[in-house]
């Protein structure tokens, strides 16, 4: 792979975290009701971390010489709590296969500084992919 299409998919990673922020305001308000209260919670513990993770690809992308996209993937709004946490988990597990990807192909391009700038995404993203199966149960 050569550096273009990396910062390419790195700004696919970008839309990818506008849909999360969206999605989390969205959902974050959709759910409601006393046996939602703990996850609602999380919920909006995760928001403040997209909109890191947003600002770190941008940033990554404008040091490899890219322009950071402003093109947001199709946010999927949600109607009920239940779904509202199965469209973030699907959401969730999406982007972390995405960044255990782009940790491996930033190590290949020779890009150690990238890989370490886009550890704690993939973390954090494990974390709350980690938050959203538990409070489906799974
Ligand atoms: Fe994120
Ligand atoms: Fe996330």
């Amino acid at each position: 792979m050569d550096r273009e299409t990396f910062v390419k998919l790195l700004n696919d990673d970008l839309s990818s975290e506008y849909q999360s922020i969206i999605q989390y305001i969205q959902h974050g308000a959709t759910i409601t009701g006393p046996q939602f209260l703990a996850i609602g919670d999380e919920i909006k513990r995760h928001l403040p971390q997209e909109l890191s993770h947003a600002t770190i690809l941008a940033e990554q992308i404008s040091f490899l010489g890219g322009t950071p996209t402003a093109e947001v993937s199709t946010v999927r709004s949600s109607i009920s709590p239940e779904d509202a946490l199965r469209t973030d988990l699907a959401l969730e597990s999406e982007q972390l296969d995405r960044y255990r990807e782009r940790v491996g192909q930033a190590h290949d391009l020779g890009l150690a500084d990238v890989a370490e700038a886009l550890r704690p995404l993939l973390e954090q993203t494990q974390e709350h992919v980690r938050d959203l199966q538990s409070a489906l149960g799974r």
